[in-house]
């Protein structure tokens, strides 16, 4: 069984969640490989995981856009992820993610409201033939460029332990 991990993030929480979920994944020796989405390139038929993980930070209620990106640019100096992110990336993906096993997560803020990143990666890849081995998951920041909360990055750990126990109860290969 392999793993690969794909991410978006404009502040680095993201980028934080996902290392913590792979280092999960990894405990449970499931090799994984993590790349931002920029440099991540699109799984074929013959090259894909057994499981494939995306994250992304959740804007204006679901996936980052070229807009809501170019807004986040503007609180930084640099940003973790620099071009297009994981919408345009599922746009080349969709097309081969039948029969796919797949976890989703993002980050937001607390109290929010109906609807997030990880549930739009999440309706996409399973509209495509996709099948989620775990229900989309949060993890919560501070603020919008403040960081994670205290706890998270031990969530993710946890939550990456899981994801290699359930993709392995789906048998994923
Ligand atoms: C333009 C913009 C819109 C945002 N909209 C939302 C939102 O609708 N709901 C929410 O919970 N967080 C929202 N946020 C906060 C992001 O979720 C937060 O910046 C992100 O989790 C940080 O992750 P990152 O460090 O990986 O970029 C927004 C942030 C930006 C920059």
């Amino acid at each position: 069984m392999t793993a690969l991990l794909v991410f978006e993030s404009m502040y680095g929480s993201t980028a934080a969640v996902a290392a913590a979920v792979a280092a999960g994944l990894a405990e449970l020796r499931i090799p994984v490989t993590v790349c931002e989405v920029g440099v991540a390139g699109v799984p074929t038929l013959d090259t894909r995981p057994s499981l494939l993980v995306v994250g992304a930070p959740t804007h204006q209620r679901g996936l980052p856009t070229s807009r809501t990106r170019e807004a986040a640019r503007a609180d930084v100096a640099v940003t973790v992820s620099r071009g297009d992110g994981v919408r345009e990336w599922l746009d080349q993906v969709v097309g081969q993610a039948s029969g796919q096993a797949v976890a989703v997560f993002d980050t937001a803020l607390p109290g929010r409201l109906a609807g997030s990143a990880a549930h739009a990666i999440g309706k996409r890849l399973t509209r495509a033939g996709a099948e989620l081995v775990m229900p989309p998951e949060s993890f919560t920041v501070t603020g919008r460029t403040s960081g994670l909360l205290p706890d998270e990055l031990e969530e993710a750990r946890s939550w990456g332990r899981s994801l290699a126990l359930f993709a392995a109860a789906v048998g994923a290969r």
